[in-house]
């Protein structure tokens, strides 16, 4: 999940001094802030500091973030030319700079936690590139979809080739596990998923799977469409806060992993709310292998480090695991 970020102090030092896409393109930085919560939290694993919107920059959309506003990809795909004139990126050439950054951490971690890659899913990336930016609806990127289905094959697909291609390049840079983010695709009704998503997605999955790279499969929202994506892939599948956990896990079926799934939000709320409702996700898995404890979704900005330090420490404590922050 996003872990490292505005909600640490010395995360905003480094902010203030540079751009976000300077951030993710410097190798350093990236690695930096990449360890910046492994050295304050007692989590398990790092995620490497990069964006999913990176990859639709390396395919020729031009990507900025504005402070304030979020990503904002200037002339938008909409139309079938439009997905047709997308490169798929050579990883090595066009996202180096990732692949980079994954190096220099796996060498700080290695032995310690495993270091998890990601990409965006076709979904999720194709909402972006479709609506130009974050949209709470999707109804340009529905829109297309419906309506202009080689359109919508053609983007899909090139972002699917892009992704596999940029994933099993982070699992050979170092990546131990790569996470797939299809955080917006909650929006779309089960039928709508098998029919214009799913194929893509487990597309990608069957690739890594062939080659022994451990997946976790992630979105927000999903009640419904867990079995779905359970059966696209991902050897972890996320749920976030709007479903028990237990029944997320019998949706996605007792042969994954699960993870999740407490609320973002809880944890500005005085400590004990946060140990009562972490208690409770824990009660609720009775400790069955497979559970990975996780937010639902990112780490908000406002969110104090002393809590999310608790938070970690609280999780070994009940889980009888010795991990304690270093
Ligand atoms: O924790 C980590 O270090 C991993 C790095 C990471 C980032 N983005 C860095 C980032 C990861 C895993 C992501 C994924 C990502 N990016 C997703 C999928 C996960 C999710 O939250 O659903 C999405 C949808 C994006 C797109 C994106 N990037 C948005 C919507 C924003 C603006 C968000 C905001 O809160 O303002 C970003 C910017 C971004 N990417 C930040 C970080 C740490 C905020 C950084 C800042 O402004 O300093």
């Amino acid at each position: 999940m996003r872990q490292a970020g505005r909600y640490m102090p010395e995360y905003r030092r480094i902010r203030e001094r540079h751009g976000l896409l300077e951030m993710f393109k410097t190798p350093e930085i990236a690695a930096e802030v990449t360890l910046q919560p492994i050295r304050a939290l007692a989590v398990d694993a790092a995620i490497i500091f990069a964006d999913i919107l990176l990859p639709l920059e390396a395919m020729g959309l031009d990507l900025e973030f504005v402070e304030g506003e979020g990503p904002i990809l200037r002339s938008p795909v909409r139309s079938r030319a439009d997905a047709e004139a997308l490169r798929i990126p050579d990883p090595e050439e066009s996202l180096g700079y990732v692949l980079e950054s994954l190096r220099l951490v796996r060498k700080e971690v290695d032995g310690k936690v495993p270091l998890i890659g990601f990409a965006g899913a076709p979904f999720t990336l194709a909402g972006y590139a479709i609506e130009g930016g974050g949209s709470r609806s999707f109804t340009l990127t529905k829109r297309l979809m419906y309506e202009h289905r080689e359109a919508w094959e053609a983007l899909m697909g090139k972002i699917t080739e892009a992704v596999t291609a940029f994933l099993l390049k982070q699992a050979g840079a170092g990546a131990q596990a790569v996470q797939l983010f299809d955080s917006w695709v909650g929006c779309l009704s089960p039928a709508d998923y098998r029919r214009y998503v799913q194929p893509y997605s487990r597309s990608i999955f069957r690739r890594l799977a062939q080659e022994g790279i451990p997946a976790i499969h992630f979105g927000t929202a999903t009640g419904d469409l867990l079995p779905l994506m359970s059966a696209a892939g991902g050897d972890v599948i996320g749920a976030d806060w709007r479903i028990w956990i237990d029944d997320a896990w019998s949706r996605a079926g007792s042969d994954r992993a699960i993870q999740g799934n407490l609320d973002p939000a809880l944890l500005l709320a005085p400590w004990p709310v946060v140990e009562e409702s972490a208690g409770e996700i824990l009660e609720r898995v009775q400790g069955r292998s497979g559970h990975i404890f996780n937010l639902g979704h990112g780490i908000l900005p406002q969110t104090p480090v002393d809590t999310l330090r608790r938070l970690a420490d609280f999780v070994h404590e009940r889980t009888g695991d010795s991990h304690q922050c270093p």
